[in-house]
């Protein structure tokens, strides 16, 4: 009776390890797939999202990205009124509306995302709601822009879409583009601050594209990208980390 009752509570324990793993390398896996990405999507070696495009703003809700999330990353930013700022892997640019709003009629967004569907979702959305922002199909690792033009970067959870090697190359890209004294504002997995994401999280560990950041890497590849100083300025729901970072006057 004790063993056959031990037997199931290892089968369940077993399931509640190996499912998440399953789903996760799944998703990771169908996302990556030839099939499921667009023509006009452009060539990356990181994962751009055009299978979920069209469910990803209701996906972000239900796993608690919602608009007090995207505020939080407005307030890091410190934006003003005029000024410019770059989005990189914008996705169906929620933030860069936003964004948009902070800077006002003076100012200028731009999104940008190799995911065409993505990209089709955001001038969708950014139209319906008579937004200013503009977004373009671009990878992050070959920004599309002169250096010293910006004067804010923004990457919201798409440092985990590339592949290790790739990372410093897009964080020195955003160093590039900003204007000596910008400011570049990322958000993304971090090292879990609370112990059920030490759980949660476990089967990112294993994968390339998110196990330096799990480690705790992320300041350190801020730093390798160009930039003097990295802070973190605040964390949320215990496994994403918001960091900032200044471009040297
Ligand atoms: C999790 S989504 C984040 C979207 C949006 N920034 C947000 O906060 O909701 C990650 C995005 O990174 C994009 N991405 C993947 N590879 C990229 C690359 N090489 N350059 C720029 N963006 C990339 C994906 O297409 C996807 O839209």
């Amino acid at each position: 009776m004790l063993s056959s009752f031990l037997i199931w509570v290892v089968v369940f324990a077993a399931v509640l390890l190996v499912l998440p793993v399953i789903i996760l390398y799944g998703m990771i896996w169908m996302c990556r797939h030839p099939r499921s990405l667009s023509p006009e999507t452009l060539h990356t070696p990181g994962m751009p999202l055009d299978l979920v495009a069209s469910v990803y703003d209701r996906y972000c809700l239900i796993i608690g990205l919602g608009r007090a999330f995207r505020q939080t990353m407005i307030r890091h930013a410190g934006l003003k009124e005029g000024e410019s700022v770059l989005d990189i892997g914008c996705g169906t640019g929620v933030l860069t509306r936003l964004v948009a709003q902070a800077v006002g009629p003076q100012g200028e967004v731009i999104g940008i995302d190799p995911a065409a569907r993505m990209i089709a979702e955001a001038k969708k959305n950014a139209s319906a709601e008579g937004s200013r922002a503009q977004f373009r199909l671009a990878v992050a690792e070959n920004l599309p822009f002169e250096g010293n033009r910006f004067d804010c970067v923004l990457s919201s959870a798409m440092l985990h879409h590339l592949p290790p090697e790739l990372k410093v190359k897009v964080l020195s890209e955003a160093h590039r583009v900003l204007k000596p004294g910008g400011r570049f504002v990322l958000v993304d997995v971090d090292r879990p601050t609370n112990p059920l994401w030490w759980v949660l999280s476990w089967p990112l560990k294993f994968w390339p594209f998110t196990k330096d950041q799990i480690e705790g890497k992320l300041g350190d590849l801020i730093l390798r990208g160009g930039f003097p100083r990295a802070d973190k300025v605040g964390s949320w729901g215990g496994f994403l980390g918001f960091w900032k970072a200044f471009k040297s006057v």
